[in-house]
């Protein structure tokens, strides 16, 4: 590992409660329930660093957590979740948007989606919008587990096809089996160290 100890920084609701730069960020998006906040505690080897849930919506506000030495990492609240209030859902969106366009330390935002499901319109999106803005990605499909291996294979093409990324440009994830969880510690070294 290339860090010392990993520690929760803050949460963050305002523009101003973000802490200033400072190391080289990745930030985790996706859809609410998604398993962003799993994924985070698998890759760490912490199961209960995040506070994870079954009911969408858990992760309010960015949360910063300080991979001591080498890296923050910034759970972001999911998107696309109905019971939140459509206020409190546009005060997000307005947050995270202003976050990802001038946050300078941002070197790679991983966008989770559900290995399971069709591909949705908001994370086609959100994919579009990161690359119009020149904003490093890397898709991450998860819960991989909950599927037969040619399964696996064959979703993945298409929400490959469905995001127009290639199948060397995403991982496939399980936050249950540890699936894919090297593969993109090592994509994370490596958006690091080419920032
Ligand atoms: P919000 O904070 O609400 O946006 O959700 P989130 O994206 O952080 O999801 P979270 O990590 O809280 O996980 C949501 C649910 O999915 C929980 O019940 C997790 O146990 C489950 N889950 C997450 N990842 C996986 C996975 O890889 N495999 C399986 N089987 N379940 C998973
Ligand atoms: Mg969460």
């Amino acid at each position: 590992m290339n860090y010392s100890r990993v520690r929760f920084l803050c949460s963050a609701h305002t523009l101003r409660q973000i802490p200033p730069p400072d190391l080289p960020e990745i930030a985790f998006a996706g859809r609410s329930n998604v398993g962003k906040s799993s994924l985070i505690n698998t890759l760490l080897g912490r199961k209960k660093l995040v506070k994870t849930s079954g009911r969408p919506g858990k992760t309010r506000g960015l949360n910063f957590f300080l991979l001591e030495g080498w890296l923050t990492f910034v759970d972001l609240p999911g998107y696309g979740f109905a019971r939140v209030p459509k206020r409190e859902q546009q005060a997000w969106q307005q947050l995270i948007t202003a976050y990802l366009l001038e946050r300078q330390t941002l070197c790679l935002v991983v966008v989770v989606i559900d290995l399971r499901h069709a591909l949705k319109e908001m994370d086609r999106q959100l994919v579009e919008w990161l690359r119009h803005h020149d904003i490093p990605f890397c898709p991450v499909y998860t819960k991989a587990d909950k599927l037969s291996k040619s399964k696996q294979i064959s979703h993945a093409a298409s929400l490959d096809a469905g995001l127009g990324v290639q199948a060397e440009d995403r991982l496939i994830f399980s936050a249950q089996t540890g699936q894919g969880r090297e593969k993109l510690m090592e994509r994370l070294a490596f958006a690091r160290d080419s920032w």
